[in-house]
């Protein structure tokens, strides 16, 4: 009976272990959060086009460039993931809204176009039109800020409907998890999950 006490706690911290390296790589290894810095004069003034965050064909749209299948040469999901979760080393998960609600929609623009210096981000502006970067971005955005839209006037993101209603609400620095945001989203948080693949 004593003996089998000791091996259930083995396997309880055994499976604990476990359970830690797994949230271990599916973190992201994105690094610490910081902000992007500014985008350059010529992306500052340029904004999704009005209604397209909500726009479900725009953002349909945008997830065929995403996932290559409106030209196979521009294939966003072979390293940022079909479903948003990342396949190659350091591409961007789009699914950490803490991170992607630092990026305004000229930013986020700008990176697509002008790609990240130094990494596997190349730029994007000779194969996408602008408007087929504003599509993409419309559906980028929904992994880790679905239920929000950049309000430019607040440069912030908002629950969608919320730019247009005006009346700014208190606090509307401190956007926490999508409160106001409709049932239904709130994709998936980081959190560590039960370890689906049979430990080796
Ligand atoms: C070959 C791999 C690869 C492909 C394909 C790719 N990306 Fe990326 N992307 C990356 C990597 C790596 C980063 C992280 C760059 C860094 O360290 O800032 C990144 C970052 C980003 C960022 C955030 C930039 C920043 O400043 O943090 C955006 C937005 C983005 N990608 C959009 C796209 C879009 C849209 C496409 C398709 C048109 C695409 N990416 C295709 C690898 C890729």
């Amino acid at each position: 009976m004593k003996r089998m006490a000791w091996l259930k706690t083995a396997l309880f911290v055994g499976a604990a272990g476990l359970s830690v390296t797994v949230a271990g790589c599916g973190g992201g290894g994105e690094g610490p959060i910081v902000a992007p810095p500014p985008p350059p004069a010529e992306y500052a003034d340029k904004h999704m086009p009005a209604g397209w965050w909500v726009d479900e064909k725009i953002i349909e749209e945008g997830r065929q460039i995403f996932i290559g299948a409106k030209n196979i040469d521009v294939n966003c999901a072979s390293c940022h993931g079909k479903d948003g979760k990342p396949v190659k080393a350091g591409a961007r998960d789009f699914r950490n809204t803490e991170r992607m609600k630092l990026y305004s929609d000229s930013v986020w623009l700008w990176r697509i176009s002008e790609g990240v210096p130094n990494t596997k981000m190349k730029p994007w502006k000779s194969k996408l039109p602008e408007e087929d970067r504003w599509k993409v971005m419309a559906y980028e955005r929904t992994f880790g800020l679905k239920d929000k839209e950049y309000d430019v006037a607040k440069k912030e993101w908002v629950p969608i409907g919320g730019a247009a209603g005006g009346g700014a609400p208190a606090a509307t620095g401190n956007m926490k998890d999508g409160a106001a945001a409709p049932a239904g989203g709130a994709a998936a948080p980081v959190t560590p999950a039960k370890p689906t693949t049979g430990g080796k």
